[in-house]
């Protein structure tokens, strides 16, 4: 099922580990006097604070570091990119504020920032780790050499924090070779984080031997992004339940498995922004008897609350019953679906995937590069 060897199948006592993470948070401004923390991350070209709007991806990684700490790992150095800064330095886009986020998670624990990913400032702060300590490096995608794959960006990088094992935990940066997530494999022994172990379990358990009914949701807004996922699963699910605007913009069925929404909730302007009624209905009870459920695309205009009826039902269904393994994947859905969950945390999901496009390309089919250069069991 996952063939790759984790953390749980090498010593991690006592040595220097290079985990990368996905803190490719999303980042909202804030107005003065609504700042949570200092204004440390301020776009030399504007003056607006930045926070962190979801930290869904922070969390996810917390059962690998805390392993990690369990299992008496000397140092943990953490490495991530954030947005697409195309190679340069762009302030607003530091880990400095995921840093602050994790001293907050893990409460007792030393974890520091630096300013840079190699060199002197960093070997420096290595040396300067206490025991049992944890340092962020800034972002990755600051230097073009990240995305270019550089097997000596990843050299420079862990010959400055002189880490002895690699952890890939960043589940949704594993569809991109990068120096972080390909390169670096071939350079120290490389494993897979905890994170990534259940995302990739998760998600091929549901390819692979789906209990059934088994109904697929898809909703969202681009056919182009959801028809691969809809051929893939036209074999393995019992439905095909397509709502969100590319129902909304006529989606055609080219198979009787394939479930169109019918009916739209619309603005004053006639603008269809969610499934109406009697396609929620449908759909319910079509997850009444459902096993497996997996759910990509919101089915409405989920920022705006009047919008979000039908994807708020679902979320509920899935979310208040254990019987079904429900697995959540995609930017939107994922969001959605956690701000649910910071209302009412009784609901409880099989997996809310990390992974946007990591997680369509597992799902239809293709190699994952940062997968792919682990260590085989
Ligand atoms: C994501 O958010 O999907 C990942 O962090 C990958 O980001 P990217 O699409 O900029 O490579």
């Amino acid at each position: 099922m996952f063939s790759k060897k984790t953390v749980r199948d090498i010593d991690v006592e006592d040595k220097i580990i290079l985990v990368r993470t996905d803190y490719n948070v999303p980042l909202v401004p804030v107005e003065a006097g609504e700042l949570e923390h200092e204004p440390i991350v301020v776009n030399p070209t504007s003056d607006q604070n930045l926070q962190i709007a979801s930290d869904l991806r922070i969390q996810a990684s917390l059962p690998t570091i805390k392993y990690l700490l369990e299992h008496k790992a000397a140092k943990i150095i953490l490495m991530s990119h954030l947005g697409r800064p195309d190679g340069k330095r762009d302030k607003s886009l530091s880990l400095r504020l995921v840093a602050e986020k994790l001293a907050e998670l893990l409460s007792g624990v030393v974890v520091n920032f630096v300013d840079d990913v190699s060199g002197p400032e960093v070997e420096m702060a290595v040396e300067d780790l206490p025991d049992g300590g944890i340092l962020l490096l800034e972002n990755l995608r600051f230097s073009p050499e990240e995305e270019a794959n550089s097997e000596e960006y990843a050299r420079e990088i862990v010959d400055s924090t002189h880490a002895e094992l690699f952890v890939q935990d960043g589940f949704a940066v594993v569809h991109r070779a990068h120096a972080s997530t390909d390169a670096i494999t071939h350079l120290i022994p490389a494993v897979a984080g905890l994170l990534l172990e259940k995302e990739v379990k998760t998600l091929t358990k549901i390819t692979a031997s789906p209990e059934h009914p088994f109904v697929v949701i898809i909703g969202g807004a681009k056919v182009a992004d959801k028809q691969p996922l809809i051929d893939k699963f036209l074999k393995l699910a019992d439905t095909i339940y397509v709502g969100g605007k590319i129902a909304a913009d006529g989606y055609q069925p080219t198979d009787p498995k394939i479930l169109v929404a019918t009916d739209f909730d619309e603005d004053s302007a006639g603008a269809k922004l969610d499934i109406g009624p009697v396609s929620t209905a449908k759909l319910v009870e079509l997850l009444q008897s459902a096993k497996t459920v997996l759910w990509n695309g919101v089915l409405g205009k989920v920022e705006d609350a009047a919008y979000a009826t039908s994807s708020t039902i679902v979320a509920k269904i899935l979310g208040e019953n254990p019987a079904i393994t429900s697995v959540i994947c995609g930017g939107d859905t994922a969001g959605f679906v956690e701000s649910l969950c910071a209302e009412d945390p009784a609901l409880q999901y099989s997996l809310i995937s990390t992974g946007g496009g990591a997680a369509l390309e597992l799902l239809s089919g293709q190699d994952l590069p940062g997968v792919d250069g682990l260590e085989d069991l």
